[in-house]
């Protein structure tokens, strides 16, 4: 199938660690119409942290927390806030994915562990990526149960309808200055990864602040991950910020893909997210920079959603504001029609209105 070392069949799963799941799971399936799928905890037999399963066509989130005072994930939670622990890569081959990454010089995290119950065995293993994140490794192709040995099916009478996600289109992480390049180059080294595009502070910057980005992304494209790092302006880069807050690199954020961008948006605001603002005057000019779009025009400024274009199509694209109590990750919202870039063309009308925010939180 593939001449890679590391043949990658997608995004498996992303784990966050956070203060309390059991809430965090009903936020996530009452604002972004995620579907229960399957728990952990201690009527599990687990008396170290409690497990969330939740999906929307194939973007999978685990929502996991402490249960004991001296959990390591309490400690996490209690370094970085909520965020991600765990970008979970499905793979043909566990063992193989962790030998040749780990053989090319990747941090080991969890040796090959096999995981057993009566549907079959799940492989697991993994490397650590910036900061405290981890790639984990999961091979599944002689399991047939629900999600994973040590979870049972969660199958509440609760269930509000989903919103129309499709998968994880792309997954960002934030790392520290001049630390971006050392990044993917781990990336190209370690995981087989190539350079799918990057841009420069002369693409990300206004008059205050900017950072730089470079995406790498493994053979099939499946999996992107652009790495950003922060870029010398007359105020704090909202990088900084970042990493100020977390307390070291860690994810930023995760943009959902969805085909009806106006109906995903729509009812996301209806049931409490909040998005960035964009600027009044953004609108005046997208006609003459992305030309003819099938969507109303009107109705994209009513809702805030960004449009941009390259040589292969367009996007349609919005940001929330953060979904946490520091300023750390949040979520996108895309819809391609063609385009494969990353809305270069909005960063800065983006930027003007993430500096406001800044400015809001005493932090620019
Ligand atoms: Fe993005």
């Amino acid at each position: 199938m593939s001449n890679s070392f590391l043949p990658i069949f997608g995004t498996d799963f992303v784990e966050f660690y956070v203060g309390n799941a059991k809430q965090a799971a009903y936020f996530y399936q009452t604002a972004f119409g995620f579907q229960p799928l399957a728990y952990s905890g201690l009527e599990t037999g687990d008396k170290e942290k409690s497990s969330y399963v939740l999906r929307q066509g194939k973007a999978t989130l685990v929502l996991t927390a402490a249960l004991s005072p001296d959990s390591y994930v309490g400690e996490h939670q209690k370094k970085h806030g909520d965020g991600i622990k765990f970008i979970a890569l499905w793979v043909e081959d566990a063992r193989k994915a962790f030998e040749e990454t780990t053989k090319r010089g990747a941090k080991p995290y969890l040796k090959p562990t096999v995981l057993n119950d009566e549907n079959g065995e799940v492989v697991k293993s993994g490397i650590y990526t910036y900061g405290e994140t981890v790639h984990l490794f999961i091979e599944r192709k002689n399991y047939k149960g629900t999600f994973m040995p040590g979870f049972v099916d969660w199958n509440p009478e609760y269930k509000p309808e989903e919103l129309g996600f499709k998968y994880v289109d792309h997954l960002v992480g934030n790392v520290g200055w001049n630390e971006m390049d050392k990044t993917a180059q781990f990336y190209y080294d370690v995981m087989g990864f190539k350079k799918f595009a990057s841009f420069d502070d002369t693409d990300i910057s206004t008059e205050y602040t900017a950072l730089q980005s470079t995406v790498v992304a493994n053979e099939n494209e499946r999996i992107k991950f652009p790495i950003n790092e922060p870029a010398k302006g007359l105020k704090k880069s909202q990088i900084e910020e970042y990493i100020d807050f977390y307390g070291g690199p860690g994810g930023q954020h995760i943009a959902l893909a969805t085909d009806d961008i106006i109906h995903t948006v729509s009812e996301l605001k209806k049931r409490g997210v909040e998005f960035l603002y964009v600027p009044d005057d953004y609108y005046d000019s997208v006609s003459e920079r992305v030309g003819k779009i099938d969507e109303d025009l009107q109705v994209l400024k009513s809702l805030g959603i960004l449009v941009d274009k390259d040589d292969k199509g367009y996007l349609l694209q919005i940001f929330t504001k953060p979904v946490e109590d520091r300023p750390t990750f949040f979520f996108e919202i895309i819809q391609r029609k063609g385009g494969e870039s990353f809305g270069k063309g909005n960063f800065k009308a983006l930027f003007v209105s993430i500096e406001k925010e800044q400015e809001r939180r005493g932090t620019l």
